[in-house]
């Protein structure tokens, strides 16, 4: 791939600036955001925006340049500052108190508060501004996480052929939750700016898709899902760990000797053990009670295990961290109180966090590592554990809602509310046999060094390359600029001109066909004009009955090609068939579509003269997208030798008689005359058998971003009613 530079924008930096006696000191960024990206971001050539972890109104201003500099000049960083009264709305009022427990399915615990909205907006915003303020046109854009969902649409705006990736570190929830949120479009059109969009599993990637399609209506395929002004891939990129340092870690010295530190103290005991930040969301009273749970059921263990429990502290002015701070310490009391003996202290609980050497040494020494989220997007720390053990000891048990027990099935698997079930589930670990142990971990091994955290990123940038050639492959086709200079002046240099306007979707904006779409009065103007000046032959194409076209164009000097051209219409001349059709299957056909429409609220039947439809634009949309299938399949099974074609429309399925087609009705006007100028504009497959018949200098647009055989695009109905306008003048 070519080396452009890759911004990484993410709330937190890799490291957070502390204040310290002499001045300021950088330590690494806890949770898995950052501990995952840091090593790809040194190796790479990148540059990463976020914010210092400190706000600036505790700071002067020459220590904020002071930080700023230091980020700057030492870790590749851009700084965006935060005031207190930002971070409590934006970072502790919305990301934490509205899309983390959300996302972590907590909805009890949100607090829809809409200031918060308005300063997650603004806040993203500024990082928009310093995301602009660096990145060159050539750049990458990587943005990270819940912190920042409305940041690639912003950035999309602003730059509209830039490359843009976004990853989403936590879960992304069911539909059922997302759709409490009040600002939920905003959200899925905000990240929907992104080319790719990352995911941890598929559960995630699927519930995003639902969620566009039943929020906003827009199908995918493959994974490909199309708004206003982009095409985004959805994808799914587990997050990988710096396999290497992991596995490498017990031949450093430091390490070394943390190993015998920690050996030395355990005085022979078992060590299960267990790291989290501080969050309800990791499960951290469950465990407890679980330990507890084990101590009870099997006192022979008594004195022979110990429970190294450390949990950084995190998001601590948040009150409902606090009160499970307090809890934590209670249950910890409780339990040490309830087993302990002089010589025996049941868990050893530590609330900092600690550096690397010392964790990889824990990894090292304990048997059993306890994972046991309620919910978390990946987590990283059981792939580590794994990793440290190079020695192929040591077993996981890992809840089944953490993202990373889709990749380490050789785990032992828990409920997270199961307590009982955790608490055998650390018997098991325990007793495992050691040959059963190798053979786990080797195979977790296997993987973890192939899909290294370096791999993800590359496979993740690949991909975004990949996504942005084919994208530009279409864009490059988008009818602006030169290219519209071009038709106009074509237009005007010729003589003899005709002029394809499809409908629905094109002239007007999309909407279901019973609905009445009228074209307005300055549209009517414009194409009344048009038609008026002797050189042009105009001629509406549509999908709808002759009474409709009528309606509104009869009073103008147009063509008309109605029902997708089983009637033409001249100037001044009747409506014509334009063949004999045979109409005979649609006595085959109607009752399978009465039963889908009776089984599918909100579908129904439209019958024109020669077709019938099964529009499902007010179904619910998951249920539609099943039944669609369902009917097509059955169709299909009558359809063998009646000469049908069924084909999607937007939000329908139409069935008609394969020899109607938009292009056959065009043909007439086509050899009418030597046409110096042919113009074709539609929105649809339908459509596609038009531009599919013009010759080959014909100026044929597609309205929206799509594959298709013509040679431009345009974004939206509007463009198209603009460019109509500007060929009247
Ligand atoms: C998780 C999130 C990250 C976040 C980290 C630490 O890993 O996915 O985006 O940075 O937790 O949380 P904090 O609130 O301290 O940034």
């Amino acid at each position: 791939m070519n080396m452009s530079r890759i911004i990484l924008a993410s709330n937190r930096l890799s490291v957070s600036a502390q204040r310290t006696e002499s001045g300021f000191s950088y330590t690494p960024s806890v949770g898995g955001l950052a501990t995952g990206l840091s090593s790809f971001f040194e190796r790479s050539d990148s540059l990463w925006v976020g914010w210092s972890g400190l706000a600036d109104d505790d700071l002067s201003d020459e220590e904020q340049r002071n930080v700023s500099e230091t980020l700057r000049n030492n870790y590749k960083s851009i700084t965006v500052s935060l005031s207190r009264a930002d971070l409590d709305q934006f970072y502790y009022g919305f990301c934490n108190n509205v899309i983390w427990p959300l996302f972590h399915y907590f909805p009890t615990f949100v607090d829809y508060d809409p200031a918060a909205w308005e300063k997650y907006r603004e806040v993203n915003e500024r990082f928009l501004a310093a995301i602009t303020s660096v990145a060159g046109p050539d750049d990458y854009i990587w943005i990270h996480d819940y912190q920042l969902m409305l940041l690639p649409g912003m950035v999309r705006s602003h730059l509209p052929d830039t490359k843009i990736g976004f990853f989403l570190h936590i879960p992304f929830p069911s539909y059922e939750l997302f759709r409490l949120l009040p600002w939920r479009e905003e959200l899925l059109h905000g990240m929907l700016g992104a080319d790719l969009l990352g995911f941890h599993t598929y559960d995630y990637a699927r519930h995003f898709l639902s969620s566009t399609r039943r929020l906003l209506g827009l199908e995918n395929n493959l994974g490909i899902v199309r708004d206003r002004n982009s095409m985004s891939k959805i994808d799914v990129f587990p997050m990988g760990i710096d396999y290497e340092k992991y596995s490498t870690s017990s031949q450093q010295p430091k390490v070394r000797e943390e190993i015998e530190r920690v050996d030395a103290s355990t005085e022979g005991r078992r060590v299960i053990f267990s790291v989290d930040r501080l969050d309800y969301s990791k499960g951290i009273p469950n465990r407890l009670r679980a330990y507890d749970a084990f101590l009870d059921r099997y006192p022979a263990y008594r004195g022979k295990v110990e429970l190294v429990m450390i949990v950084a502290p995190s998001r601590t002015e948040v009150p409902r961290y606090q009160r499970l701070k307090r809890e934590l310490d209670q249950l910890v009391s409780t339990i040490n109180g309830k087993f302990g003996t002089i010589d025996w202290v049941p868990i050893k609980y530590f609330f900092r966090a600690f550096p690397f050497d010392s964790l990889c040494a824990l990894y090292r020494c304990s048997s059993v590592l306890l994972v046991t989220p309620v919910r978390d997007g990946m987590n990283l720390i059981a792939k580590e554990y794994v990793a440290a053990r190079s020695d192929l000891r040591g077993t996981v048990v890992l809840s089944e809602t953490a993202g990373s027990a889709r990749e380490m099935s050789e785990s032992i698997i828990v409920n997270p509310s199961d307590i009982d079930g955790i608490a055998d589930a650390i018997r098991r670990a325990l007793e495992m046999p050691e040959a059963q142990q190798e053979a786990n971990n080797r195979s977790i091994h296997e993987r973890l060094s192939r899909y290294d955290v370096h791999f993800w990123a590359r496979d993740f940038m690949e991909k975004l390359e990949t996504i942005v050639e084919s994208r530009e492959d279409l864009r490059s086709r988008r009818l602006r600029g030169k290219d519209r200079e071009e038709v106009l002046e074509a237009f005007t240099g010729s003589r003899r001109r005709l002029l394809f306007l499809n409908y629905d979707g094109t002239l007007v904006e999309f909407g279901d066909r019973h609905q009445e779409t009228q074209p307005n009065a300055r549209l009517l103007r414009n194409i009344h004009k048009l038609a008026k000046d002797e050189h042009n032959e105009v001629v509406i194409v549509s999908s709808r009955s002759r009474a409709d076209l009528d309606r509104w164009f009869s009073d103008s000097d147009v063509g008309l090609i109605a029902e997708y051209g089983v009637w033409v219409k001249s100037r001044d001349e009747e409506w014509n068939l334009i063949e004999q059709i045979d109409n005979d299957w649609k006595e085959i056909i109607r009752p399978i579509l009465e039963r889908y429409e009776m089984r599918t609220p909100g579908s129904r039947i439209e019958e024109s003269d020669y077709s019938l439809g099964w529009s499902y634009g007010n179904a619910e949309p998951e249920l539609a997208a099943v039944r669609k299938s369902e009917l097509r399949d059955a169709v299909l099974s009558l359809t063998g030798n009646l000469n049908l074609s069924i084909l999607e429309g937007r939000k329908a399925l139409e069935i008609k008689n394969s020899i109607i087609n938009k292009g056959r009705g065009a043909s007439r006007w086509l050899s009418r005359s030597e046409w110096d100028f042919i113009f074709a504009v539609g929105d649809d497959w339908s459509d596609e058998e038009l531009f599919s018949m013009l010759p080959e200098w014909a100026y044929s647009i597609k309205v929206g971003l799509d594959i298709s055989s013509a040679r431009y695009f345009l974004e939206s109905e509007h463009e198209v009613r603009q460019l109509i306008e500007d060929m009247t003048h």
